[in-house]
Formats: C-alpha cells, structure tokens, sequence
C-alpha cells in the first residue's frame, strides 16, 4: 500500500462575515449546488470517519499495518476539519433561509443501518464509493479552472483547499476496506447504491435550496443548470469516466488517468496557495 503523508491544515478563510447569497459568480443553480453538498458534509465526513475508525479495529496490532493506521488517523484529522469549516458554512446558510434536509436524510439512514447491525465491512465499502465520488469531483474542481473562476475568492479557496485534501487522503477508506478483506462484488453493489442515492440526495437538495433561494422558477436558473451540467467542461461529460473507472476489477483511488495528474493539480494548489492555511500536524 501507499503511505502518502496527508497533513491536517488548518483553513485561514473567515466565514464569520457571512458570502454573498450567489457566491458563485451570481449564478444561482452553481451556487445551491455547492451549498447543497456543503449541507451533507458535516453528517457524512463523521460517517467516514466512523467507518475508518472502527474499520483499523478489526486489523491485527502488527507492524505491517503501523503505518496504514497512521495515514487512516491523518485521514480522521483531515475530515474532521472539514466538517468543522462546512458547519461554520452551512450555520450561514442558515443565516440566508436555506434549509438543511440533507443531514437529516443522511442520519436516518445511519441510524438504519445501526439499529440492522450492518457490519463494519460494508461501511467501509460505503465510505470507499462516497470518497471516490468526491475525489472525482475533487479533480474537476481543481482540474477545470473555469468551474470556480467567477466564485467569491474566500468561497473559492474553501472549495480548492477541500478539494486538494479529498485528493490528497482519496485511497485512505478503499485500503482500509481491502486490507479488511473487504470483496469487489459488494465494492461494486455499495458503489451503484452510492452514485444513485447521491445524484437523488444532491437533486432534491438543490431544488430545496433553490425554492428557498425564491430562483427555482426562473428561466436563467435552468439555463445555467444545462450549462453547469452539459456546457463546455460540463461535469456530465467530466463526471462520467471517472466515474466509471470504480467498476474496474483492478481499481485503485491512486491510479491516475489524466495528465497533469490529480495529485500533481493538488498540491499544486496547495504550493500556490500556502497563504491560505496552516499546517497543524
Ligand atoms: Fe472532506
Ligand atoms: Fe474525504
């Protein structure tokens, strides 16, 4: 396995003064988006981190798995910083009239799962398909420099720096479930389950967030999804062979298909952009 050294920065972007209510350059449909995936962050990312956690339990305490257990505690310090910014994130959503329905959808699925005592395996699987859908998403933002061009620079920088580490940490919850003896089929069977339930959970969100938003109705709102969705570097045609690739019988998060390569784009960013945080460990 890997062991790539994946700091936990702390994010110098001050939230406390509220964004502009169309942060991403005025277009209302990019902007619910965007809020709409900030909303499931803070459940979700606990969720993985929960998975990973109680995931290097059911490893022997040996030395082969020392530094496994290390990346997977570099990941938990990662996410949880994530979660803490997306919280003063979405607290000033909240601030604006939106309404998070995304985080209540997603603990009650949790909670499901609990009271059913699913195993810990295919938590695991769960967290390995979600991280990949976000290291995809990732790469596109750092990728296409026209996705966050006309954005507020504050917000801009928030969504670069998230995307840097969810490259950064992307095989992290995948190696734990392998060396857990984690198998492809329910790799694959979690990973359809996932890409459904995200598509359904981030559509019916946006659309929430745009009623609320008093934009849903109007024509430029729908004119900016097709663009968003099917445009010049739309996420459609960005999207949808990376990811494919998770279907492949030999896939590995760290297997790159483009060049500059991901990892090369993040810490590019993070190089370019040293101001905007600090490492703390
Ligand atoms: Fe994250
Ligand atoms: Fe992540």
């Amino acid at each position: 396995m890997t062991t790539p050294h994946i700091p936990i920065r702390k994010l110098e972007v001050d939230l406390s003064q509220g964004f502009a209510r169309h942060w991403h350059g005025g277009d209302a449909f990019r902007t619910q988006y965007y809020n709409a995936l900030s909303m499931s962050f803070p459940v979700g990312e606990q969720s993985f981190i929960d998975a990973v956690r109680e995931g290097v339990k059911l490893l022997p305490d040996t030395p082969e798995h020392a530094a496994l257990r290390h990346t997977v505690a570099q990941f938990i310090g990662q996410e949880a910083t994530h979660r803490h910014v997306h919280g003063l994130y979405n607290a000033q959503l909240e601030k604006q009239g939106l309404v998070n329905r995304w985080q209540h959808w997603a603990n009650w699925r949790i909670a499901y799962g609990q009271k059913k005592g699913i195993n810990v395996r295919h938590l695991l699987a769960i967290t390995a398909a979600y991280e990949h859908c976000t290291a995809v998403f990732a790469d596109g933002t750092l990728r296409y420099s026209s996705w966050f061009e006309a954005a507020d620079p504050a917000m801009r920088t928030l969504w670069r720096w998230h995307s840097a580490e969810e490259t950064e940490h992307r095989a992290v919850a995948f190696e734990v479930y392998q060396a857990v003896g984690g198998n492809h089929a329910w790799r694959i069977r979690w990973y359809l389950y996932v890409l459904v339930l995200f598509a359904f959970d981030a559509l019916r969100q946006t659309v929430l967030n745009l009623w609320h938003d008093g934009t849903l109705f109007k024509p430029s709102t729908w004119w900016n999804a097709a663009t968003f969705f099917l445009g010049r570097n739309g996420t459609l045609w960005r999207y949808t062979g990376p990811l494919l690739t998770y279907f492949k019988r030999d896939f590995h998060p760290d297997q790159e298909h483009a060049l500059p390569s991901a990892q090369d784009l993040a810490q590019g960013w993070l190089v370019a952009n040293a101001g905007s945080y600090r490492v703390v460990r």
